[in-house]
């Protein structure tokens, strides 16, 4: 598939326009967790963007005569309430930026690559390719482009805006990274070659939708007693870690990485209204892999979402290894494993 950066429609007179985009989802290395108005981050967050994880969307915009924001959302061909109410709102908030939006009647169709609820974070995939398309209808300075896009996938979902660029992305403010802004994510470049390829092996332990959501569990952290040392701790675990990415010392990663899904989970364990999303299976898992790297000295680390499936980090030249130890020591735990890597970013399929 070619790979198509900015589309533009916008001087085509027809009746009809569609425009495609398949935006992958990401896994957080340094988590983004406790925001304020308008979803702003309280800490910077880094991620790595995903290959094989994406939504594709389509987005058609029908000539009408009537001003108004009419929408039909199909998710995988079939009515989605929840998502079709939480897309509505967002286009209605953001109907002053994209005037045309009242212009069209809009349908917008998304499939998700990967299976519902996998775990797998599906609204900054989903939020990334539409703001991408509202984008596109737009005639945009193409140097701004992405940063635009970026903050309007923010918009939708806080974590989207780091899928908008391949590979690793920060989204907030740090003093070691100049450009980087709590308002739209930055890509980040200075990455040594063994990480440019790190694999995601992403085990599933449960698939069931979760019990609390990601916007919850934010809305925790307000007088939650650890989050200003919480604060403190993503801010030195991210500048650490812009060092670590340079150089690839992959002990240093594995420190910081699983230092900070711990933490993510130790906050939601510790809020007023504390909760679990680990179950006993995460947890099993999480220890065979450090007993194993232990025992082998394997390079491989952990790192989990809002949720209780486990990634599994390693560096590309480990896949075999890495597939049988999951094959061996993991798989009776499993519901199923997604091999994913660090990817390109989105792409435009169609713009017509
Ligand atoms: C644990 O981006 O899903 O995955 O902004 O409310 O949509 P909203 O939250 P969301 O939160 C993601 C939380 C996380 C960590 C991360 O991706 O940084």
């Amino acid at each position: 598939m070619k790979q198509v950066i900015f589309c533009n429609f916008q001087n085509k007179k027809r009746m009809e326009k569609k425009i495609k985009w398949r935006c992958p989802a990401n896994i957080a290395l340094i988590k983004y967790w406790g925001k304020r108005p308008v979803q702003l981050p309280c800490n910077p967050s880094l991620s790595m963007t995903l290959s094989h994880s994406f939504t594709d969307l389509e987005l058609t915009l029908k000539e009408k005569k009537r001003k108004g924001l009419e929408l039909v959302y199909l998710f995988d061909n079939k009515p989605n309430k929840a998502f079709s109410k939480r897309i509505l709102t967002y286009l209605q908030d953001n109907k002053q930026a994209f005037p045309f939006l009242e212009d069209y009647a809009l349908q917008i169709n998304t499939t998700n690559s990967f299976p519902y609820a996998a775990g797998i974070a599906s609204s900054a995939s989903a939020f990334g390719a539409l703001a991408l398309a509202l984008m596109s209808v737009e005639n945009i300075n193409q140097e701004h482009f992405k940063q635009k896009a970026s903050y309007y996938a923010r918009l939708g979902s806080g974590s989207a805006c780091r899928s908008i660029y391949g590979q690793f992305a920060l989204w907030g403010q740090h003093p070691k990274a100049q450009n980087s802004n709590n308002e739209y994510a930055v890509p980040l470049h200075s990455v040594h070659k063994s990480l440019k390829t790190l694999q995601d092996a992403i085990l599933i332990v449960d698939d069931r939708p979760k019990k609390v959501s990601s916007s919850k569990g934010h809305a925790l952290m307000e007088g939650h007693d650890y989050a200003q040392s919480r604060f403190k701790q993503a801010n030195k675990h991210c500048g650490k870690l812009f060092e670590v990415l340079k150089l690839g010392n992959f002990e240093e990663f594995t420190n910081i990485v699983e230092q900070e899904a711990l933490a993510l989970h130790a906050m939601m364990m510790t809020s007023k209204k504390y909760y679990l999303l680990m179950k006993p299976a995460t947890l099993k898992i999480i220890q065979k892999i450090m007993d194993y790297r232990k025992q082998t000295g394997l390079k491989m680390c952990f790192t989990m979402d809002a949720g209780p499936n486990v990634h599994l980090l390693y560096p590309k030249e480990y896949l075999t290894e890495v597939k049988g130890f999951i094959d061996r020591e993991l798989s009776g735990s499993l519901k199923s494993t997604i091999f994913d890597e660090a990817g390109k970013g989105p792409i435009c399929t169609q713009n017509e």
